[in-house]
């Protein structure tokens, strides 16, 4: 594992324990709520899914209450562990999701929920997702988009690291951010076809109120209207068969 990569194991490994405290809380709730059933209209209802970056295995559990089920895998072990004591009736596995031990053709969809902005060779990813997909099968991918929000993170994050913040995602780990263009050949070069690619997510859970109020009532309209504005990317595609 190079070394950057392992600096991300290293971290989620630290927050594992205080990872969930963040979508507890009501605004949490609403945002991962919100992507959780966008991630959720791409996928069938009840197959067999792989979750890449999977974490304490919110998205699965969710998934599991539509009488799906899946895979679940991430790199670090806590995050990992967590998952397990939280999902029944799905299997989780420590791995990069850059290599896929997984036999071709053995899942109906591969999700991946905020994770996708750490790996390191996106088009390897994808390839991978496209070989362990049947045919016909979907990928869906929400992922913090760029934008004039983003461009600001990297500061933020080196500020974070240095003031020995313990907070998720807060250190310099050189995160990418991709715009609606580069997402879409990514896509369809590693094999996907009907590709869409669109924008969600404008009340962050950060907000404090009102802001956060405000901004969870006009997000449809922000999502519509003026995409730009919103901050994640949600990114589906399928297998041809
Ligand atoms: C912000 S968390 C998102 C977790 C989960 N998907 C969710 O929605 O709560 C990012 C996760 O991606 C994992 N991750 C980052 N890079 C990865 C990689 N190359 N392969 C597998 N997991 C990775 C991290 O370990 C971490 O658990």
């Amino acid at each position: 594992m190079g070394e950057s990569l392992e600096k991300v194991r290293q971290h989620y490994d630290d927050v594992a324990d205080i990872y969930d405290n963040r979508y507890n809380r009501n605004r949490g709730r609403f945002y991962y709520g919100h992507i959780t059933s966008q991630v959720m209209d791409c996928i069938p209802a009840s197959g067999h899914i792989l979750d890449l970056g999977c974490g304490t295995g919110l998205f699965l559990k969710a998934y599991e209450r539509y009488g799906g089920s899946g895979v679940g895998l991430d790199l670090s072990r806590a995050m990992v562990q967590r998952a397990q004591s939280r999902c029944v009736s799905s299997d989780f596995t420590m791995g990069n999701a850059e290599v896929l031990p997984f036999r071709d053709g053995c899942f109906d969809a591969v999700t991946s929920l905020l994770a996708f902005s750490y790996v390191r060779r996106p088009e390897q990813m994808l390839s991978e997702a496209c070989r362990v997909l049947r045919p016909g099968g979907v990928i869906a991918i929400c992922t913090l988009g760029k934008n004039l929000f983003t461009s600001g993170l990297p500061a933020i994050y080196s500020m974070a690291e240095a003031m020995k913040v313990r907070k998720i995602g807060m250190g310099s780990f050189g995160e990418r951010y991709y715009d609606d263009r580069e997402m879409k050949d990514l896509l369809e070069d590693a094999g996907f076809a009907g590709v869409q690619v669109r924008r969600c997510s404008f009340a962050h859970l950060n907000l404090a109120d009102p802001f956060f109020g405000i901004a969870r009532k006009i997000e449809p309209f922000v999502e519509e209207k003026v995409p730009r504005l919103a901050y994640n990317l949600l990114a589906q595609g399928v297998k041809q068969e």
